[in-house]
């Protein structure tokens, strides 16, 4: 199933910008990315629906991943664009390796399924597409390559595909275009449903990929891994993800705690596991649409250069998931002592970080694989309340295009 994209979804309404509609959106475009692919109804726990009915035949839709059908069923260029078969349990099983292709923020977000993955045995590398067209790693007919791609149109991640595609991989999709040109050209196919992004800067796109990438890392985890078997308590949050973003749209201070943070030298985002891609996420959302200088790094890192530009005039937003708690704590405290301010993104109960921080941006208690996809909207609005206050063109940022289709 794919959602119908209407006018009205593609206009400002009541909002100054189409990015702060869009942050606001992501409670509807998360519901929509997770409706019907999660069975909530056996007994016996939650699980991924596969949209097959109990003699495999594919269903209405309603519990449909859309991936498109694969190997000797590959309906590659077929004229809708793509097939839109569910992906069954068994659908994986023969894929010895991922890779993960993609740009910009859909490349933080593959970095964010790639652990997604890893935490589940499987093992998957992720390629900024840019390079993987020019020196693209070795495949074989095993390997499976995923195009992570808002648009579909990116020019160094189709070039990706394609180069993986001559080499004999299966190819995969993952999309918020119904009908794009990845989508077309993939072995398979698998939307996002986020509904329209007008912004350049994307945000409930980066929600809705993780999403989406959360449960494709159940599927395959299921189908490839000696350690399968869905994590139900994962699954039951990813229906519970859109009132969690919600609550923190509604009760979100960024606005305030920006304003202690102004005119500053730079503006550092540091995280551990997949608190990483979002802090990275969060520093690219930063400098796209405020032009200040921002650098996401890992935690663990900052020793190993960035800890050298850190000053009292370089606020750091040290993000933090429920995982490696103390080992981020204590990067935090290595930039307190040379006297960075830091923003705590964490949750509402951890009191320890939110004593320790110089402010807070707090979430609800989530699930740690995805407590960061709720710190990443307290960072889109970090970034655009700052953006804002400056007054820059924040739909449309200079230099920058929302699709890039030339290499
Ligand atoms: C451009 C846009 C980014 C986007 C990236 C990848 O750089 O400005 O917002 O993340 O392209 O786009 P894609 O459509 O492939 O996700």
């Amino acid at each position: 199933r794919t959602v119908d994209w209407v006018a009205e979804d593609a206009e400002k309404g009541r909002y100054d910008h189409y990015m702060r509609k869009e942050i606001s959106e992501q409670p509807t475009a998360l519901a929509q990315t997770v409706e019907g692919r999660i069975d909530d109804t056996d007994d016996s726990g939650r699980q991924i629906d596969s949209g097959n009915d109990s003699d495999g035949n594919v269903a209405d839709g309603s519990g449909d991943i859309n991936a498109g059908s694969n190997g000797a069923n590959s309906e590659k260029n077929n004229p809708e664009g793509v097939s839109l078969e569910a992906c069954p349990p068994g659908t994986f099983t023969d894929v010895s390796a991922i890779q993960f292709v993609a740009c910009g923020t859909s490349y933080h977000a593959a970095l964010y399924g790639q652990q997604l993955l890893a935490r589940r045995g499987v093992a998957a590398q992720t390629f900024r597409a840019g390079e993987y067209a020019m020196a693209p790693a070795p495949v074989d007919d095993d390997t499976l390559v995923i195009g992570v791609t808002q648009s579909g149109e990116t020019a160094d991640t189709l070039e990706s595909l394609r180069r993986a595609a001559e080499r004999g991989a299966r190819t995969l999709a993952l999309t918020n275009v119904v009908g794009s040109t990845a989508a077309r050209e993939c072995d398979d196919a698998m939307f996002i449903r986020a509904g329209p992004e007008i912004g350049v800067a994307a945000t409930k796109t980066f929600s809705s990929q993780v999403a989406t990438l959360a449960l494709l890392a159940e599927r395959i985890a299921g189908d490839v891994a000696d350690a399968g078997g869905e994590d139900d308590q994962l699954l039951a949050e990813l229906s519970t993800l859109p009132d969690a973003v919600q609550r923190v749209l509604d009760e979100t201070r960024a606005m305030e705690v920006v304003d202690r943070y102004r005119g500053m030298d730079s503006y550092f985002f540091i995280g551990r596991g997949v608190a990483h891609p979002v802090a990275c996420e969060g520093a690219l959302k930063f400098k796209e649409i405020t032009y200040e200088h921002a650098e996401g790094f890992a935690a663990g890192q900052l020793k190993h250069g960035p800890l050298a530009l850190v000053t009292p005039n370089t606020p750091v937003f040290a993000v933090f998931t429920g995982r490696h708690t103390e080992k981020t704590l204590s990067n935090v405290r290595e930039v307190q002592a040379r006297g960075a301010p830091v923003i705590a993104v964490v949750s509402e109960t951890n009191h320890e970080v939110i004593d320790t921080a110089d402010a807070t941006l707090t979430i609800p208690d989530a699930h740690p694989d995805i407590a960061a996809v709720l710190a990443n909207v307290q960072l889109q609005l970090v970034a655009y309340h700052v953006a804002d206050h400056l007054d820059r063109p924040i739909d449309k940022p200079r230099n920058l295009a929302k699709s890039v289709t030339v290499e």
